[in-house]
């Protein structure tokens, strides 16, 4: 974390949820199941920009098998409701391949499961999510979650990947705001 005593030191941030080193643990031990469990098949890493890439990233890294990455991204249609709207579609055709759906969190699960219904419709051989973090209390949307990295308590939590409008994204661990920003 050499350089990184700036961002910790910011008003907005409470404490660090997982250190870098704790991440990259786990990151590692996820790999190794995922390694495991696709043996002998074609995966498709699928990752919904942008909070995600940094996950994929390091995750890609620790998954010993051949495969491919692709991407979306999505936007919440203004005025609420459970509709995203595609921003930005796949490059590559899912028919038939073995898709890993790659997030770096999942909160109420309604961007996800309307994305993993989108995906069932084009028909891949199997379709299945990977999530670093899982704020299961928070869940209304009913799906499965094959791979997780962590529970987390229903806190908003910011860095690796994850960010308060735009902010933060860069920091190399985890860290929840303080009650007063979000509140
Ligand atoms: P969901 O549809 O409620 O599962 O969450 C959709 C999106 O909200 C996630 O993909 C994140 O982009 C964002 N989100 C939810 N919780 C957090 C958080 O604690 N920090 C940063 N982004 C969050």
């Amino acid at each position: 974390m050499r350089g990184r005593t700036a961002v910790l030191a910011d008003p907005l941030l409470d404490r660090m949820l997982f250190s870098p080193d704790q991440i990259l643990d786990r990151v590692e031990e996820v790999g190794a199941a995922i390694t495991r469990d696709y043996d002998g098949r074609d995966l498709v890493l699928l990752t919904v920009l942008r909070g995600g890439i940094f996950f994929l990233a390091d995750l890609a890294r620790h998954i010993d098998l051949p495969l491919t990455m692709d991407f979306m991204a999505v936007s919440s249609y203004a005025g609420g409701g459970a509709a995203v709207r595609i921003t930005k579609d796949l490059d590559d055709a899912i028919e038939g391949r073995h898709v890993l759906v790659v997030e770096d969190i999942i909160d109420t699960g309604l961007t996800l499961n309307y994305l993993l219904n989108v995906l069932r419709q084009r028909r891949p051989a199997s379709l299945e999510v990977c999530t670093l973090l899982d704020k299961d209390a928070r869940r209304i949307a009913d799906l499965q979650v094959a791979y997780r990295g962590f529970r987390i308590p229903d806190r908003f939590v910011v860095g690796y990947g994850l960010d308060l409008g735009g902010r933060f994204r860069g920091m190399p661990f985890i860290a929840t705001l303080r009650d007063e920003v979000m509140g």
